[in-house]
């Protein structure tokens, strides 16, 4: 290894539609091991997000200004290219379940090939976020359920608001979808 020392910097992407309690935990735990954490809101082709990646990011940065590291980006481009742009080493994402595995095995292999020189780092959600997802969150607020156990405070409101304008076609939940 060189003497030379690298800031060691983690991206940390996602859809975040809309960040919650979950995510709120993995990018805590990422800044603790990592000198700067860069929290990327990104393009999931296979998901109709509710929230604008603008509004993603300003939700993001409300709920992580207490952390000193992380920064907060969005890019509709390849991780990859974000990720050797930004200098990354990592890329930490949460696993919850079995049932994330083999979708987030399929893009981490994707991502090593294409940027092999960051490895993707996954941290094992805590037990009481298992169940917990951005699609559930959608779906409880939609039909007026209480989704203060799952969203960060200084957001809630904003996620209510959004929630109860929209038409309930707009929400799904799916084993891997967060
Ligand atoms: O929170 P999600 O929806 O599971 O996050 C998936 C996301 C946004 C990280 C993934 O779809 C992504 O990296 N999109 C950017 C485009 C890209 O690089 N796709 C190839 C991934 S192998």
């Amino acid at each position: 290894m060189s003497s030379e020392s690298k800031p060691r910097i983690a991206v940390c992407p996602g859809s975040f539609d809309p960040v919650t309690l979950g995510h709120v935990d993995i990018i805590q735990r990422a800044a603790a091991i990592f000198e700067k954490v860069i929290v990327l809101v990104s393009i999931n082709p296979t998901k109709q997000p509710m929230f604008s990646p603008e509004e993603r990011v300003e939700m993001i940065r409300t709920v992580t200004r207490n952390l000193d590291n992380v920064e907060v980006e969005t890019s509709g481009g390849l991780l990859a290219d974000f990720v050797k742009k930004s200098g990354a080493t990592a890329i930490v994402k949460g696993l919850r379940a079995v049932s994330d595995f083999e979708y987030e095995f399929q893009m981490a292999l994707a991502n090593k090939k294409l940027c092999p020189e960051a490895e993707t780092i996954f941290l094992v959600t805590r037990s009481e976020n298992m169940y917990l997802s951005s699609s559930m969150v959608k779906q409880i607020g939609y039909f007026g359920g209480d989704i203060y156990d799952f969203v960060p405070a200084e957001i809630q409101d904003k996620i209510s608001a959004r929630l109860s304008g929209l038409g309930a076609d707009r929400i799904t939940i799916e084993g891997v979808e967060n």
